[in-house]
């Protein structure tokens, strides 16, 4: 039997030929919304790594949804033309599948770039934030507006029409943002959700808005592609959104349509205690593949082959994403499956640096 790394996964009507999967990683490198030049590099380069499935950065549904004025965006013409030729030169010279991650930003857009000084919100070319309540992030932070009836109608209709403009530029996948502190986040947690209205309080309440805005771009997205979510399955604070809370989020998600869950966590509170360590966020994921029966998404400090064989072997997750793994060493895929011994796809261009392969045929000719 293979290793189960590589094997291929199913959801709906898409086969991912193994379950490395290339997590999303913010490039700030996008001009109002557009993918760059950078873009077809950045992606290009993954989609030929022999990864199963590369996940874009966030593209945000609306320009004050943005986390800095180099993000990417999939809400004008422009953004939708310059996203679709880099979704069709991966799609042309890769072989993985493509997903896009779809984000709205809150309280935690007007941000500079974080080579510009990090996570520190902008001063004169900043713009008004919205959140789900009218706290800041932290002190010193812009105060957002709390979303309105009306407000929240504008942003579901945004993330409508984003996933509308995915679908028609031909991605397989989309992965909806509920993590990370983001605007779905903080309508989730207690720690940023202070509203009285029917999208605060109990959880089912705090669950409300952001449940909507799946069941809407659900109903948007071609039947046969599969959809998932990213979570936070902890704010990793007392008082906060919590694993328990999770499961019980996803399972409403499964009712709804959702194909899998991608578990990360916190992002939420500058005072979180991250328990860090090697695959640090596996037992999350496992807890609610097993609570809720949904495809996982297990990532966070996974970079040994064997290690992220052994989450899927184990029962833990259904893909492994890698994001700092993938920028050290591009063909992260190629190793694993030498560590492993097997084959993945890789071009013909690169043939005769395929390691396994090469190994393999000096192994078959032992005089040369
Ligand atoms: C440069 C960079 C940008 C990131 N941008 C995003 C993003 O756009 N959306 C997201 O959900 N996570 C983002 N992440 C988080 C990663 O996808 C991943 O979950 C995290 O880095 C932990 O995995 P790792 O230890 O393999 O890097 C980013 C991480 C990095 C390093």
């Amino acid at each position: 039997m293979g290793a189960p790394l590589f094997s291929p996964l199913t959801l709906r009507g898409l086969t991912i030929p193994n379950r490395v999967v290339v997590g999303p990683m913010c490039q700030y490198s996008a001009v109002n919304g557009d993918a760059s030049d950078w873009h077809l590099m950045h992606l290009g380069q993954y989609a030929k790594s022999g990864a199963g499935l590369v996940i874009t950065e966030s593209a945000h549904v609306e320009p004050i949804g943005r986390i800095t004025h180099g993000c990417l965006g999939l809400y004008s013409d422009a953004n939708e033309e310059a996203l679709g030729r880099v979704v069709d030169f991966c799609h042309t010279h890769g072989t993985a599948k493509l997903g896009v991650q779809l984000s709205h930003a809150g309280r935690k857009g007007s941000t500079r770039l974080p080579w510009e000084g990090r996570a520190a919100p902008l001063d004169a070319e900043g713009w008004d934030t919205v959140g789900a309540s009218g706290q800041p992030r932290a002190e010193g932070w812009p105060r957002p507006a709390p979303l309105d009836n009306a407000g929240m109608d504008r942003v579901r209709r945004a993330h409508v029409d984003a996933v509308t403009r995915a679908a028609r530029i031909g991605f397989d996948l989309v992965e909806l943002v509920m993590a990370h502190g983001y605007l779905l986040h903080e309508f989730l947690s207690p720690l940023s959700n202070h509203r009285t209205d029917t999208h605060g309080g109990d959880l089912n309440n705090r669950m409300r808005f952001p449940l909507s805005v799946f069941t809407a771009m659900r109903a948007a997205w071609p039947k046969d592609k599969p959809f998932g979510v990213r979570v936070s399955a902890t704010d990793w604070v007392d008082g906060g959104w919590t694993p328990d809370n999770t499961i019980v989020l996803a399972n409403a998600l499964k009712k709804l349509g959702c194909d899998y869950v991608a578990v990360s966590t916190g992002g939420l509170s500058l005072d979180q205690k991250i328990a860090l360590g090697e695959g640090h966020q596996i037992s999350f994921a496992a807890r609610i593949r097993k609570a809720a029966g949904l495809p996982v998404m297990a990532m966070g400090m996974i970079e040994d082959p064997l290690h992220a064989n052994r989450i899927i072997d184990d029962g833990d997750a259904d893909m492994v994403a890698l994001a700092r793994a993938m920028l050290s060493d591009p063909h992260w895929p190629w190793r694993a499956a030498a560590a492993l011994g097997e084959d993945v796809n890789y071009p013909s261009q690169y043939l005769r640096g395929y390691r396994s392969k090469w190994l393999r045929e000096r192994r078959a000719t032992p005089s040369q």
